[in-house]
């Protein structure tokens, strides 16, 4: 595997209506981010992966993307995006954006131009078909429910939307479309991005021609990914777009891609691949149902682990993964991966330090850090997330009391991820001084970057101690790139890995409330972290606390 500058590095995603308000109008701001670079550099993060701020009607929280070239007055202005970039470069870290392109929004001027005349060019930037009376080109759902297509206003024509209707899918089959994307992403990389995060993009490809599939609810549509299983050929886009964009400037690109085959992980993820690196959502994926939200099966600390085992294993030292508990699409990793009633400071952390210790690159998703929880809610009307929205309404057609589709939501709600930064325990957590956009959990009294650095026990502590493993000469080379080896996978409830490298690691999460007790397969040096004050060990044996997790640097073998 050849070497790369990011390989190293420890990365943060801010989703920045939520991060921090510098202006008091109670939505977050790249000045509020530039306001808060030195917070994350004594983190010790290195990359920084903002979700969308260019010029969006916010329909999908930025993800319609109206103007490429510009910055959403909401969040600051170009002077501001360029101020982030050179303050970050300041202390050696990198920004990433977010590349949308697989839609725009249908406030963008070319989609503007494709309902004035949509035989023209711009018509060809879109997929558009004539309308026909009482039928669909296809049956296929939207990711945010109901059908993919809509009616282009003002024509005869309908368009396709894979996400929700203001976000009309791009052409990816025409080549001036692919050349405006190159055009824009070099754009970018020319002002000093050191990358982008790249979203969606597995939908790019479709399988021409159109075609029905066996519906798989009552609407008579079916899943998204029917469509997506046929389509073959996405890696000429892939490969074109690293040729002439990211590769010429060795950027870091990591995609949101979910249904790679095995075969093709070199592929996207090699030496030469398509990205950089990729996120694992094997873990966010468990359970999924084509049914919706409702039908979805809670994930065990077992099922947790095989999720990481498999991915680790799927992409040994081909390449890097992104390792991530969460994002600003799911529920929050705390809630989701410890068992119900169990979340605590030591459990948190010990989800914490599996995770990070994984091979791969550790992204954080900001209030990670600080062990940041689902929000309660008490109405359908306090829900801002679209998909979530949709999801309520199929629980009840599928016969659940609102009671009951209001738990599902709450479990499964991007919401969860989006409410406020929790920065002290002062009115709105101290996120804005004006009306925050998204109701703050009210834990923040608890929960809040004030109170935990103030705590040489707080999960922001521990955090700190992870990254500053990650970094620390003598055992880099181990956790950066070491191989990772299961041990005692049968073991319930047990989570334990080696990282073997110059120097060999073993990482022991005990995953219950319980104790549980392990005998050592060889003698440790040294502890290099652990949750708990002491370690209950006698001739080898170690009977684990609660949640204790330990990485312990092994004798040689
Ligand atoms: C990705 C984003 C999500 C967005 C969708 C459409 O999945 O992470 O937030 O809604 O793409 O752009
Ligand atoms: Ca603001």
């Amino acid at each position: 595997m050849i070497k790369k500058w990011w390989h190293d590095k420890v990365a943060y995603q801010i989703y920045p209506k939520s991060f921090y308000d510098s202006n008091g109008d109670g939505i977050g701001d790249i000045p509020g981010i530039i306001s808060k670079l030195d917070y994350l550099h004594d983190l010790g993060v290195d990359i920084v992966w903002l979700s969308p701020c260019y010029k969006s009607p916010l329909a999908d929280q930025g993800y319609d993307i109206s103007d490429y070239y510009s910055i959403d007055p909401r969040f600051g202005t170009m002077e501001d995006m360029d101020r982030l970039i050179a303050e970050a470069k300041k202390r050696n870290m990198y920004i990433l954006m977010d590349l949308v392109v697989n839609h725009c929004s249908d406030e963008h001027e070319w989609f503007r131009k494709a309902c004035e005349d949509p035989e023209g060019k711009y018509g060809r930037y879109f997929y558009l078909r004539d309308k026909k009376e009482g039928e669909l080109p296809t049956n296929w759902r939207s990711y945010f429910g109901g059908p993919v297509w809509e009616d282009l206003p003002g024509t005869d024509k309908q368009y396709l939307h894979v996400f929700h209707k203001k976000q009309p899918d791009l052409n990816w089959e025409n080549p001036e479309l692919r050349e405006e994307v190159y055009k824009n992403i070099n754009w970018w990389l020319d002002r000093g991005l050191g990358g982008f995060r790249i979203d969606a993009i597995i939908n790019i490809k479709k399988p021409l021609s159109f075609h029905d599939y066996e519906p798989d609810r009552d609407d008579g549509l079916c899943s998204i990914f029917a469509m997506l299983q046929e389509a073959r050929g996405i890696g000429e886009f892939l490969g074109e777009m690293r040729d002439r964009t990211f590769k010429k400037y060795d950027a870091f690109a990591v995609g949101e891609v979910f249904n790679e085959k095995p075969e093709e992980i070199p592929d996207f993820i090699g030496d030469n691949g398509y990205f950089s690196s990729m996120f694992d959502f094997n873990e966010t994926i468990f359970g999924h149902s084509e049914k919706g939200w409702y039908d979805a099966k809670p994930i065990t600390p077992d099922d947790y682990k095989r999720c990481c085992f498999e991915s680790q294993a799927k992409v040994k030292e081909i390449g890097f993964l992104s390792n991530i508990i969460e994002n600003h699409d799911e529920p929050r990793g705390v809630s989701r991966y410890i068992p119900e009633g169990d979340c605590c400071p030591e459990s948190k952390k010990m989800l914490a330090a599996l995770n990070f210790m994984l091979r791969g690159l550790p992204f954080i998703y900001q209030g990670q850090e600080l062990g940041m929880e689902n929000v309660p809610i008490s109405s359908i009307d306090e829900v801002d997330d679209i998909s979530a929205r949709d999801e309520y309404r199929v629980a009840l057609e599928a016969g659940l009391s609102p009671e009951e589709a209001l738990q599902v939501i709450a479990r499964s709600s991007r919401d969860n991820a989006r409410t406020p930064m929790q920065w002290t325990g002062g009115e709105n957590a101290g996120f804005t001084a004006g009306t925050p956009w998204l109701k703050v959990n009210p834990n923040y009294a608890d929960i809040n970057v004030e109170a935990e650095l103030a705590d040489e026990n707080s999960v922001l502590h521990f955090y700190k101690k992870l990254i500053a493993l990650r970094k620390d000469p003598a055992y880099k080379e181990t956790v950066v790139y070491g191989a990772l080896e299961p041990v005692w996978e049968e073991k319930h409830n047990l989570m334990a890995y080696y990282r073997k490298g110059d120097k060999t690691l073993l990482v022991i999460g005990n995953y219950q409330r319980q104790g549980q007790e392990i005998v050592l397969p060889a003698a440790y040096r040294k502890v290099l972290l652990n949750n708990y004050a002491d370690i209950a060990e006698e001739n080898g044996v170690i009977r684990m606390h609660g949640y204790q997790v330990l990485v312990l640097e092994m004798e040689e073998s």
